[in-house]
């Protein structure tokens, strides 16, 4: 995994209270949201016995572990050991985490473990609107090969551009008059996640331009994981 940041979920999709699993070049990680709205991105296991942290529960500012219940805060610190009520946990019992934000409808996290001072993430926020997440069962490589073909803009964790790189993070492209940015996951050598979000306003994209941006993502998966064939802008089957 690169140091640089990676798209690993749909922000609108993790609700407050909630957390998901998901993987990144393999990796688990754990994406939870507190009840104040911010979002953690950690690695996906108890210190105690490894149990998935994904499977747990959040109350409030914490999350608990599904096995044993010890509850870690915000800082990924535990704070509270069931089984010993009135023991001061030592600060050395944490998760693991990645440094993350949100920006563009996504949430992101950099490729680091523990990393304190990433570099800043380049794109600019901008107002969108959520479409969906999409998995498909094809390599990166494969997919931004695919994307390319219908590019008309790409930019990546560097700079940006006019070609859609291998490295590519987010690719934005132009559908039937919208715009719309798909920001890239590599999830294991074989496995990729699209998160997808058109670029303006809700109350001017929500209903027909989130179903017709839908379609597109389905048959570009469909063609993903039968071939290598271009994908037509506007094209649904
Ligand atoms: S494995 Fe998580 S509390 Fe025991």
């Amino acid at each position: 995994m690169q140091s640089a940041w990676y798209p690993i979920a749909l922000a609108e999709g993790l609700e407050r209270g909630t957390s998901v699993g998901t993987r990144l070049f393999g990796r688990e990680l754990v994406v939870w949201r507190d009840a104040a709205g911010s979002s953690h991105v950690w690695e996906d296991r108890c210190p105690h016995r490894g149990m998935r942290l994904s499977f747990g529960f959040v109350r409030d500012n914490h999350i608990a572990c599904l096995y044993h219940g010890w509850q870690y805060d915000a800082s990924a610190r535990c704070r509270y050991i069931p089984a010993h009520p009135d023991l001061a946990v030592p600060n050395s019992i944490r998760v693991a985490t990645y440094a993350s934000l949100e920006r563009l409808g996504f949430v992101w996290a950099y490729g680091e473990l523990d990393r304190a001072d990433p570099e800043p993430l380049q794109f600019a926020e901008r107002t969108v609107t959520p479409v969906r997440s999409l998995y498909v069962e094809a390599t990166t490589a494969k997919v931004l090969d695919a994307l390319a073909s219908t590019i008309d803009r790409a930019v990546d964790n560097a700079a940006s551009g006019t070609q859609c790189s291998r490295t590519a993070s987010l690719v934005s492209l132009a559908i039937s008059g919208d715009e719309i940015l798909i920001a890239v996951q590599p999830l294991s050598e074989q496995e990729t996640a699209l998160h997808i979000v058109i670029a303006g306003p809700a109350d001017v994209h929500r209903g027909a331009s989130q179903k017709r941006i839908s379609a597109w993502s389905e048959a570009l998966r469909r063609k993903l994981e039968t071939s290598t064939s271009q994908i037509r802008p506007g094209a649904t089957s």
